[in-house]
């Protein structure tokens, strides 16, 4: 299996329900590592930019919205299969649809407040990783 990078964000609600732990715990007990992480309050331009592929959707303006109403917490995961693998963690978009024990299940209350992002795709992570970090911000292990 190939050794991946992956973007996830712990969003504004996960924050505000202080469990930044609990999650990035879910992480490392997957054998992700966190190779790069910051907290940050996003600005409305950063929003927009980082969700573009959605902007014609009913429900950008919404998300935007929250995704700046409070800090959240960037992260570079790294792991074999790390996207997929992190998807896959999270649970389901809707938490209602999430399979039990994963995040969203445990932790988001809504499909618009759903506690955590993660990239979807090879070319996705290496566009939001790159979004967030320069290369000298990530630091392999
Ligand atoms: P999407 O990329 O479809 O989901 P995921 O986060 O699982 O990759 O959508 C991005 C975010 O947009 C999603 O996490 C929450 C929000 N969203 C809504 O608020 N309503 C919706 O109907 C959908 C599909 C997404
Ligand atoms: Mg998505």
């Amino acid at each position: 299996m190939a050794t991946e990078r992956t973007l996830s964000i712990i969003k504004p609600d996960a924050v505000a329900k202080n469990v930044i732990g609990e999650i990035i715990t879910r992480f490392e007990k997957a054998e992700l590592k966190v190779v790069a992480a910051k907290m940050v309050h996003l600005s409305q331009e950063q929003a927009e930019g980082f969700y573009a592929e959605h902007k014609e959707r009913p429900f950008f303006g919404d998300l935007v919205s929250f995704m700046t109403s409070g800090p959240v917490v960037v992260q570079v995961l790294e792991g074999d299969n790390a996207i997929a693998k992190n998807r896959e963690l999270m649970g389901a978009t809707n938490p209602k649809e999430a399979d039990a024990g994963t995040i969203r299940a445990d932790f988001a209350s809504s499909i618009d407040a759903n506690a955590v992002h993660g990239s979807d795709s090879p070319e996705s992570a290496e566009r939001e990783v790159s979004y967030f970090f320069g290369a000298d911000e990530i630091c392999p292990r």
